[in-house]
């Protein structure tokens, strides 16, 4: 793969969960340009991607063209375009014959196609894993990575496989993220049966990571799919948990909603700078689960300076009094690093309100709404700020 590239994880938007096949230039510009409008461009977002059937047909040498009707102007004068406004351009293939919306896939035409995206400015490539019988995942990844070193450009490559074929361990040499999963379903907390596949809520997805922390780092990262905020089926408070614990997870922050026509909640949520800041954390270590305790569960993510990031998540329907003892040492065992407020005294700013939030003396009581979130940044005492 490309060196270098998502050293944080990658923050963009994606056309699929919102507007799945209905994918034309001139909605992909709009979406460019509303990222620039919103604030989203200045609160890191980077990436424009466009998910599955841009495709039109192969031409008789075997080169892939888009649509005619969806995109008239081409890919090269897209990418143009988006890297005009200062953003990234990314397209979706897919490594068996045909991608999952039945449009060509690039088995066989793998360094055809590489020299096809790098020709017209594409940055970032997600390949998905359908219509791939007989081909091993591992394999067939390495050859899209050596075709897109091949052809020159620098690319981010997103590795689609939905984690049957275990890619966290073998996908920090291929990819620079892994799907973890099978698809997200917009909702918070259920499974929605399709038969013969299953997609998840934003909880299960998240049950989904226990374990692949220690493969995530710069460079490579776990992806628990796109962002379902703003697609109008979870709560304000929803929207908030699902955001902070994408945070806490060091995943990719790929919104998926609509964005020439977000509610300002929906803005807020996805442009807070301070959460944020715990995802592309220069430090690169995913957050992890550390008590679960009446239906509340306490994250903890190291941060670079010596500073942590701690959430507390509610997964119940109803409120619940969060009671924490500041009297304790975390210890994060696989990257060696451990918050110690027995004998330290950190300093708490609340990161969805902006406020200071007391510091790591005593007991926090604090009322946790349903499906909601209370995520605290801790700063160190000046003693052991920058020690591991
Ligand atoms: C399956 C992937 O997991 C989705 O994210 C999306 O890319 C669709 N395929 C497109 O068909």
């Amino acid at each position: 793969k490309f060196p270098g590239l998502a050293l944080t994880p990658p923050m963009g938007w994606n056309s699929w969960n919102k507007f799945a096949c209905n994918v034309t230039e001139d909605m992909i510009r709009q979406m460019a340009d509303a990222m620039v409008a919103s604030g989203m461009k200045e609160a890191g977002y980077t990436y424009v991607n466009i998910d599955d059937c841009w495709h039109g047909e192969r031409d008789s040498l075997g080169f892939i063209h888009p649509d005619p009707q969806r995109f008239p102007s081409g890919m090269k004068a897209l990418a143009d375009y988006v890297h005009a406004l200062g953003l990234k351009l990314g397209i979706y293939s897919d490594a068996g014959s045909q991608t999952c919306g039945g449009r060509p896939g690039s088995r066989g035409y793998e360094f055809q196609d590489a020299l096809t995206y790098a020709s017209w400015g594409i940055d970032y490539l997600k390949y998905d894993w359908c219509n791939t019988e007989g081909l091993k995942a591992e394999g067939a990844y390495k050859t899209i990575t050596a075709a897109l070193r091949k052809a020159g450009r620098p690319m981010v490559l997103s590795i689609c496989e939905w984690g049957t074929d275990v890619p966290w361990t073998w996908g920090q040499q291929v990819g620079h993220l892994w799907r973890t999963t099978g698809d997200i379903f917009n909702c918070f907390d259920c499974i929605e049966d399709h038969g013969t596949w299953k997609s998840w809520g934003v909880m299960q997805i998240l049950d989904k990571q226990e374990g692949l922390r220690k493969y995530a780092g710069p460079g490579h990262w776990n992806d628990p799919d796109m962002l379902e905020i703003g697609n109008g089926r979870l709560t304000p408070a929803e929207d908030r948990a699902h955001f902070s614990m994408w945070a806490m997870l060091s995943a990719p922050l790929m919104a998926g909603n609509d964005l020439r026509s977000m509610a300002p909640e929906t803005k807020e949520v996805l442009t807070n700078k301070h959460v944020i800041a715990v995802n592309q954390d220069s430090l690169g270590v995913q957050g992890f689960r550390h008590t679960v305790k009446d239906s509340i569960e306490t994250w903890y993510k190291p941060l670079h300076n010596g500073e942590w990031a701690i959430c507390f998540l509610n997964r119940s329907t109803l409120a619940v009094v969060v009671h924490h003892n500041w009297k304790t040492v975390v210890k994060d065992e696989i990257f060696n690093y451990e918050l110690n407020t027995e004998d330290n005294t950190y300093r708490l700013v609340n990161l969805w309100t902006g406020k200071e939030q007391g510091t790591t003396t005593g007991m926090l009581k604090y009322v946790l709404p349903p499906h909601d979130v209370l995520m605290l940044r801790a700063f160190p005492p000046a003693g052991i700020a920058g020690r591991q």
